[in-house]
């Protein structure tokens, strides 16, 4: 195990691109669900973890907008894996102080899944540690539209003035409008794009990739990306000397 003395500087908001369960699946002769089922035991422990060193904002990629037009069968066995998850652990998010939310379209989640989804967002809702954000049925140019349309009628109904959209003002129409922008991205299974996932909010994240696949990361491999992000210089646009204040 590596120690935590190298973490001086942590991310405020850890966003993950959880992937590769089916090619770890596939690598063992297994079926694709079992390589999810392994990867929901990797969110228990990155979940905990992650809480433990105090991070404030973990949200995890979980199902995309465009997962929906996998086969049949693993869509239905990806929702029933969901609510085991859920069920399973709203009782140690309210014990361990977790606050959790999703994001993404819920209207075309299962309304079993939503029922325990949102009952879990209702009994952490008070919590004050670490928030847990599940993007699910997420795609980042949907939320974009979706945002630009609501600030559209709110524009033709004259309570918006067009002069009044400003990039804070358009970002509290997103859905992450509770969110800070992540500061770090993690993607597994060495697959190095973004798959529409919060392009918004992700413009100055610095970006993280390993070939482990998701049911092989671990807390070693978590440290291991954190001690990396110590060493990453954010710019925002400016000269190295202008951020490390010798100018
Ligand atoms: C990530 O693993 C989980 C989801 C996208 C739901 P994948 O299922 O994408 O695994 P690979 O990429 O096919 O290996
Ligand atoms: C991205 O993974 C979505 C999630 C991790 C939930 P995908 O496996 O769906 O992405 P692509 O299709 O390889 O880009
Ligand atoms: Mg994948």
């Amino acid at each position: 195990m590596m120690p935590h003395g190298k973490l001086s500087k942590l991310p405020t908001h850890l966003a993950i691109i959880m992937d590769g369960n089916g090619r770890w699946a596939k690598a063992r002769m297994l079926q694709r669900i079992i390589g999810h089922q392994r990867g929901v035991e990797t969110v228990k422990k990155v979940v905990e973890e992650c809480s433990n060193l105090g991070i404030r904002y973990l949200t995890l990629f979980a199902f995309s907008a465009e997962n929906w037009f996998r086969p049949k069968t693993e869509v239905k066995a990806l929702m029933l894996l969901l609510k085991h998850y859920i069920i399973a652990e709203t009782r140690r998010m309210v014990e361990d102080n977790i606050r959790f939310q999703i994001i993404g379209n819920r209207s075309e989640l299962p309304v079993d899944v939503l029922h325990y989804l949102d009952e879990a967002s209702r009994l952490t809702a008070g919590n004050s540690g670490m928030i847990l954000t599940l993007a699910l049925s997420y795609g980042a140019r949907q939320e974009i539209a979706a945002a630009s349309k609501r600030i559209a009628v709110e524009v033709a109904a004259g309570r918006l003035s067009p002069e009044e959209i400003t990039e804070e003002s358009f970002a509290r129409y997103l859905d992450t409008t509770n969110l800070p922008d992540p500061d770090f991205l993690i993607r597994t299974s060495g697959e190095m794009r973004i798959s529409n996932f919060l392009l918004w909010q992700l413009a100055y994240t610095e970006l993280y990739f390993t070939e482990k696949n998701w049911p092989d990361f671990d807390r070693d491999e978590l440290i291991k990306a954190l001690v990396h992000f110590q060493s990453r210089e954010r710019r925002f646009g400016k000269t190295s000397d202008q951020v490390k204040g010798r100018v």
